[in-house]
Order: structure tokens, then sequence, then C-alpha cells
């Protein structure tokens, strides 16, 4: 027999177990890389990818020599195991020896963060 009391334990506990998982501030793992394997003076695709965060909020750019890629197209959001998200924002580039790359990811986890491209040429 299922009394009110027991019916109001159950909800309560379903509750707080949906309060916990969303209150609890995952930073995001961030990584940055080509499409191809990066070749001065040749098109690629310049891809900042974002996971394992949380809550889902969260803003992507992508800058050059520190102006901001305004062209960039972002995948919608999705949501991996434990409830995290992950995304990716990418833009087409020209690597060039001079040129500096980076992705500037905001979220409510710490205070924005900008990731190096890394060449590896
Ligand atoms: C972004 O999306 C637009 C519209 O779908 C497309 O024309 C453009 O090529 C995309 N840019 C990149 C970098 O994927």
């Amino acid at each position: 027999m299922v009394t009110s009391d027991m019916k109001f334990v159950v909800i309560f506990g379903f509750l707080t177990a949906v309060y916990l998982v969303d209150s609890k501030f995952q930073a995001p793992t961030v990584q940055v890389y080509s499409h191809l394997p990066a070749k001065f003076g040749e098109p690629n695709m310049l891809i900042c990818h974002v996971s394992q965060f949380h809550p889902p909020d969260i803003t992507i750019q992508l800058f050059k020599n520190g102006e901001e890629l305004t062209k960039a197209n972002e995948t919608d959001l999705s949501f991996g195991k434990n409830w995290h998200f992950y995304l990716t924002k990418h833009a087409e580039f020209m690597p060039m020896r001079d040129d500096k790359y980076f992705c500037r990811v905001t979220h409510a986890s710490s205070p924005p963060r900008n990731i190096d491209w890394e060449a590896n040429m």
C-alpha cells in the first residue's frame, strides 16, 4: 500500500536529485584543432570542441589575431553521459605563419578562457 506520505518522500527525493544534478557546475573541456593537417596558405577549417560542461548556457567565440571570426557556425547543443553538454564552433580559415588563433569560452563555471590553436607545423 502506498500512503500519501510515501508519495511525498518519493517526490521530494526526486526533486532533490534533479536539483543536485542541476546545481553542479562543471567547467568545460576545450579542444581547438583544424579539420585538415595544417599547411600555411591552404584553406582549412578551425574547430573548437567544447564538452563536459554544465549548466548548458555557454558562449564560444573564435578569434584571429584578437579579432572575432564572425563567419563561424555552431552545432546544436547535444548531451552525452552524465547530462554533460557538448558542442562545436567552426570557421573556414587559412593558416599563415604569423597569425594567431584562439577559442574563447565563456561559462558560468569559471572566468572566460582563451585556448590557443597550436598549428603543429
Ligand atoms: C555556415 O552556415 C552557412 C549557412 O548554412 C553556410 O553557408 C556556411 O558555409 C557555413 N560556414 C561554415 C564555416 O561552415
